[in-house]
């Protein structure tokens, strides 16, 4: 792997954007990504201009490990992380997944807190420090650029967290994250915290100070900007805040309080902020989750206007109402696209203007899904087309696929479904009678694909408005403790739900496979 130690760049403002998306947010529950799913993301982060990208924890799975080596092989510009505890397994396993990387990082940490060290960790204090000194100085001889970080940081004391920051510096560590592990701090106690380290640690001018903040007290962007103020020049974030529990800092918060908060926080990102709708969105059809509709920046209603109050003051002057405009996050009004009659060539532009750059194969079947569309909905906007391309283009690698399916519903009589899918090189049929076409449906799904999860969640929403609208469906399985989310857009409800229910169950396979890492032993 070749690789420089990250630069804390000529310009003392610019804060450096690390995504966890694709490690802390796939945490979450119900939340897992295939690798085609994480190439994608991945690949529309560094666009996106993210500086570093953590794909994922290599030592927690093969699939993790696979992705953290195609992404590092395919990424260019943006340096690609992986996750290590504080072992030799783990850092070798991290170092192997990121050989091919222009630009490697290797994270590796390991509990600092009282709590932390004493019940989870079952380690004293000073075998703690070792574990760093150690575990640093070997990610170091892997990869010259090493980020430490003390997991529970944000509870730890102050003076062992010092003298374990000198030395993780001392060893080789470049960046020192400090991550508020259960989201329990305060701004100012971040704030704080950051210009402690800055006085007190004799060489924390060597690395770059980074934070990391959990939201379970809705402060996760809070904290983090309070830590820039204080000096931090790395943030640690996801798409649409995604992450364990309440979730990480969400990246499109930080990013666009700093941009629009010039005043009183001048520092800047490398981040295209028209690009943050775009992986939005993705990021919300890859994973099932969607997000509420007054979430700051990506939420359906936050550039909304609903008052005749505030739409008036709108229309004489934007800024009454508006502190930043919808295309600076490349949020665009509802677009007619084209109908029935619209050609191959305009169709493929029209996807190249909405960000998508597809192959021969799924420009093949995107089109024929629109042309299907344009048969049954007689206006098709871009929120058509994206869930459309969403739906289709990401299922490439599934195991189950969804064929066609026919329904008889109605208030008298059996409910039935009569479902083709194929499974294991062949097409599958089955029929089944339940409550209702939705139960229907799913019964005939599990008679081809038996299992044992069970429906936690089903939501139907619409694309656009109208009662032709396409029908974007979530369903949640859960199956010992794993959850899964998946998604299906048509414009028939029921294919939408036998498509969200395979998508999960596809899903569910993958996720299988992987174990969650125990709490580490040095
Ligand atoms: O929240 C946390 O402590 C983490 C570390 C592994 C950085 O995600
Ligand atoms: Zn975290």
């Amino acid at each position: 792997m070749t690789s420089t130690p990250q630069s804390t760049g000529t310009d003392a403002n610019r804060v450096i954007i690390f995504d966890t998306t694709l490690r802390d947010g796939e945490q979450s529950p119900g939340c897992s990504m295939n690798l085609e799913e994480k190439i994608q993301i991945a690949t529309l982060l560094e666009e996106m201009g993210v500086d570093v990208i953590e794909a994922g924890f290599p030592i927690a799975s093969n699939g993790d490990f696979e992705a953290v080596n195609e992404i590092a092989k395919l990424i260019k510009t943006a340096r690609v992380a992986g996750l290590a505890r504080a072992t030799t397994r783990d850092i070798d396993r991290a170092g192997e997944a990121l050989k091919p990387a222009q630009q490697a990082r290797i994270h590796t940490f390991i509990s600092t807190s009282p709590l932390h060290m004493k019940f989870k960790l079952q380690m004293e204090p000073d075998a703690v420090h070792q574990a760093i000194i150690d575990s640093v100085t070997h990610a170091r001889n892997l990869c010259d650029d090493v980020e430490w970080s003390p997991e529970d940081g944000t509870r730890t004391e102050h003076d062992f967290l010092c003298r374990c920051v000198e030395s993780a510096i001392k060893a080789g560590a470049g960046t020192i994250n400090i991550p508020d592990t259960v989201g329990y701090a305060v701004p100012q106690e971040t704030h704080a915290l950051i210009s402690m380290l800055k006085n007190r640690v004799p060489n924390i001018d060597k690395a770059v100070i980074s934070i990391h903040c959990h939201n379970d007290l809705g402060l996760g962007v809070a904290n983090s900007l309070a830590a820039v103020s204080a000096g931090a020049r790395q943030v640690e974030c996801t798409i649409n805040g995604i992450g364990e529990r309440a979730g990480n800092a969400a990246m499109e918060e930080i990013v666009m309080a700093l941009r629009t908060r010039q005043d009183s926080m001048p520092y800047t990102t490398g981040i295209k902020t028209e690009m943050i709708t775009r992986a939005s969105r993705l990021l919300s059809a890859t994973t099932g989750f969607t997000v509420q509709p007054n979430k700051a920046i990506v939420g359906a209603n936050a550039f909304a206007h609903e008052s005749g109050i505030h739409q008036d003051g709108m229309l004489k002057n934007a800024q009454t109402y508006e502190i930043m405009t919808p295309e600076s996050v490349g949020l665009t009004r509802s677009k007619l696209v084209m109908g029935k009659h619209s050609g191959r060539h305009a169709f493929v532009e029209k996807l190249k203007e909405l960000g998508f750059e597809l192959n021969h194969n799924e420009v093949q079947d995107v089109f024929q899904r629109f042309k299907d569309l344009a048969d049954h909905k007689k206006d098709i906007y871009d929120e058509d087309l994206v869930a459309l391309v969403d739906d289709t283009v990401l299922r490439h690698n599934d195991q189950i696929r969804f064929v066609s399916l026919r329904i008889t519903c109605g208030s008298s009589g059996p409910q039935t479904a009569e479902l083709e899918l194929e499974f294991e090189g062949e097409v599958k049929r089955a029929r089944a009678e339940g409550n209702g076409p939705v139960d229907a449906t799913f019964m005939a799904i599990s008679a081809i694909v038996p299992h044992n999860a069970t429906l936690q969640l089903y939501q139907v929403h619409a694309v656009t408005g109208g009662t032709d609208a396409q029908a974007e469906v979530t369903v949640r399985l859960e199956e010992q403790g794993k959850t899964v989310n998946g998604q299906g857009a048509d414009y028939d409800t029921l294919v939408a739900s036998a498509r969200a229910y395979v998508n999960a169950l596809n899903k569910l396979l993958v996720k299988r496979e992987k174990t969650a890492p125990s709490a580490m032993s040095a």
